[in-house]
């Protein structure tokens, strides 16, 4: 057997919309099917503004452009993540200041984004990662009275209920999402950022579709925007993904439940398994990663995953050590020691919506030989 890191969850009815779409004429991003995407995003989410785009990446660099903030101040983000919100920081003119995240969640802790910031902090993006959520509603309280406005980057947080029973990026000024194929629903590529500022949605807009100004007469541009817009055969398959996104979550927490199930009974000095809930919100396992107690016992483990075919992938490299990074003007909070090793001792297994419980069983039970 053979079991992919990750596969998508397509079935008929999300073929037939894009079939659909298709026939319709309708295929760039103009028309009913993006609009229709973006009003049941908004709606699944409880918030006012929901604009498509090309992907998450894109969404990030609009969503910081958008709100304008000050040239060479300086934006809080995570050590530990995609590569992705410090390029759309470092482009919009501004400072990343790179922060170290808990070893056992993966996730950066209110009490050290609020040590990183100073008079110089404009932003704070705040990734959820893995599946796991950071407490934003707590981060909120704490940063009021501040003009530093908050990002949330949920790429691997959708759909999540916060402790107060908010989705995860409802609260923030502006939060983005990403409908990669690994993500819980998919449009191919693409990418969605949502706000309830009406002050920032214009710019949001206009950035999206090449700095075309909603205001001025056309081929007058306001900004150096790009084009990141979605088509509408991806809004057509993300509008029949959503419809079923409470059943793609409850799928994750299954796959979840029944690797943690499987692996608990193992010595815990060794491996070190995902924790089941953070801030009041349980972990819906967006991949499902486990840590090992040194690099080479990762290796090791790696290569017997490989040997079976079952596919797996290493954690996050730290920000702060990117090869793209060295000629730029950056700043790195504390020692970031739990990233570095998170990015060593880390690794994710096959935990994709798309995998069968019998690729399942073959991944636990070839686990359970190893552990033997
Ligand atoms: C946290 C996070 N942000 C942003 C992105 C970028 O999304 P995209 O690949 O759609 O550009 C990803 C991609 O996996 C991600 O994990």
């Amino acid at each position: 057997m053979n079991v992919p890191v990750n596969t998508p969850s397509i079935d008929d009815g999300d073929i037939k919309a894009v079939l659909d779409c298709v026939k319709s004429g309708w295929v760039s991003s103009q028309g009913p099917y993006i609009e229709s995407f973006e009003k049941s995003f908004a709606d699944f989410m409880d918030c006012r503004y929901a604009i498509s785009v090309a992907n998450g990446s894109a969404a990030l660099d609009v969503a910081i452009e958008a709100l304008r903030l000050p040239k060479g101040s300086e934006v809080i983000i995570p050590n530990f993540t995609i590569f992705s919100p410090a390029i759309s920081v470092i482009r919009a003119g501004l400072v990343p200041v790179f922060i170290d995240v808990n070893i056992e969640t993966c996730n950066a802790e209110v009490e050290t984004i609020l040590s990183a910031v100073n008079k110089n902090t404009s932003a704070i993006i705040v990734v959820h990662t893995y599946g796991l959520t950071t407490d934003t509603e707590e981060l909120i309280n704490q940063i009021k009275g501040t003009q530093i406005r908050i990002i949330e980057d949920c790429a691997e947080a959708h759909g999540i209920r916060t402790k107060s029973g908010k989705r995860v990026g409802a609260l923030a000024d502006i939060s983005t999402f990403s409908f990669y194929p690994n993500k819980l629903i998919t449009t191919g590529e693409g990418g969605m950022v949502i706000t309830n500022d009406a002050s920032i949605i214009q710019g949001i807009r206009e950035l999206r579709n090449i700095g075309f100004s909603e205001d001025l007469p056309r081929y007058q541009h306001t900004w150096l925007g790009y084009n990141y817009r979605m088509t509408s055969m991806q809004a057509a398959l993300g509008s029949s993904q959503l419809k079923k996104v409470e059943n793609h979550l409850t799928r994750k927490y299954k796959i979840g439940e029944k690797y943690n199930e499987a692996f608990e009974k193992f010595d815990t000095k060794y491996l070190f398994l995902p924790p089941t809930e953070l801030n009041g919100s349980k972990n819906s396992y967006w991949i499902y990663g486990i840590r090992f107690s040194t690099e080479s016992e990762k290796q090791k483990f790696q290569k017997y995953l490989s040997d079976n075919k079952i596919g797996n992938r290493d954690y996050f490299y730290p920000l702060h050590l990117q090869p793209a990074l060295k000629e730029q003007n950056f700043r790195v909070h504390d020692n970031s020691t739990n990233t570095i090793e998170l990015s060593k001792t880390g690794i994710y297994i096959p935990s994709g919506l798309g995998i069968t419980d019998e690729q399942q069983e073959y991944v636990i039970q070839k686990i359970q030989n190893y552990f033997k």
